[in-house]
């Protein structure tokens, strides 16, 4: 759907909505031709509200070559914007700014061979799209996920990351992967449970979960989610020995500030 030239965003239709657990959903929106992204990017998606508009930053789940834009929430209790997702149904109109934006992208990192995802709640998202793209696989020897939540029934993705081994673009690459459930507040058979990602990396046992050592000749580390966390981590990762990744002067961390 179009909106006028000028306008900084387009009008698009929501395509399907679905509800994994009262406070989890996952939704599709059409794709202008035009938009473009990269893997780990986030878009503007907005409504109109009142008088005005409500605009708030979503992590691409889709695959970049994908036909639709898929968005995975976590509704927040009297959120604005979560509020009207709770009504939200196909064939309801979304706004999508035009640019999306973000330097949550792994091919920022010139150096390293095993790269390392850290997440919590929503910020899984922009690594759901990164698995898709087939060249993360090929440019590095290892990819390893943690996902962090507070209870197993937060963990929707499993199967999705399991099903990544028959897809037909990185499918043929998929041991490479290793990943790695945290509950923070529930035990599970195969998660890593009652600890948080950064005194999981402080006490050794996330590497040791992941079969790798962290070091700086190979290790990558990419950080999303919630703000405390991503500060919370790096904080570990420095007191390890590692740095933050800039284009001009390289490290080992990329982290993106925001859910
Ligand atoms: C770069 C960026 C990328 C983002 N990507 C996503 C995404 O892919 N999925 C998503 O659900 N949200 C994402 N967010 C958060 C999103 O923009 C909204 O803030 C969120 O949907 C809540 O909107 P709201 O209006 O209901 O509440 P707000 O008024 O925006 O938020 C209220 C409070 O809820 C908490 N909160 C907000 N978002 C989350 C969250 N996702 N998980 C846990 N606590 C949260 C914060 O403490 C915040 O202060 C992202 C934010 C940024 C800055
Ligand atoms: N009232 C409550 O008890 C309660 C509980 C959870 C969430 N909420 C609210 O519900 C909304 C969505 O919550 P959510 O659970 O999807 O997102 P979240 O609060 O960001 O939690 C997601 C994961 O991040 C972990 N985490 C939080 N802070 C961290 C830090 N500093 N370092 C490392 N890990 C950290 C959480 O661990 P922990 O489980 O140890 O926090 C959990 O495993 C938010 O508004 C949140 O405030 C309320």
């Amino acid at each position: 759907m179009a909106s006028s030239p000028e306008a900084k965003y387009t009008e698009e239709t929501v395509l399907w909505v679905k509800r994994h657990t009262p406070k989890l959903m996952t939704f599709a929106v059409s794709r202008p031709e035009a938009y473009r992204f990269s893997a780990g990017q986030f878009s503007r998606l907005g409504f109109r509200d009142g008088e005005g508009f409500i605009w708030r930053a979503y992590s691409v789940v889709s695959a970049e070559y994908a036909d639709t834009l898929e968005y995975f929430t976590v509704l927040i209790e009297g959120g604005p914007m979560s509020v009207k997702f709770a009504h939200m149904q196909a064939g309801d109109t979304i706004l999508l700014d035009k640019t999306a934006t973000g330097f949550l992208l792994p091919e920022r990192f010139q150096d390293g061979r095993d790269l390392v995802m850290l997440c919590t709640g929503s910020g899984i998202a922009p690594f759901l799209s990164i698995l898709e793209q087939p060249e993360i696989w090929q440019r590095f020897d290892r990819l390893a996920l943690a996902h962090s939540v507070s209870r197993a029934d937060e963990l929707i993705f499993n199967d999705r990351i399991a099903a990544l081994s028959e897809h037909p673009l990185v499918g043929e690459y998929f041991g490479k992967l290793t990943f790695q459930p945290v509950l923070t507040r529930d035990q599970t058979d195969g998660a890593l449970c009652g600890k948080r990602l950064p005194a999981l990396i402080s006490d050794g046992t996330l590497a040791a979960a992941f079969g790798m050592a962290f070091t700086q000749a190979d290790t990558r580390f990419m950080l999303c989610g919630n703000p405390d966390m991503v500060k919370d981590t790096f904080q570990a990762l420095l007191d390890k020995g590692f740095a933050m990744h800039r284009n001009r002067i390289p490290g080992h961390i990329l982290m993106e500030n925001g859910f």
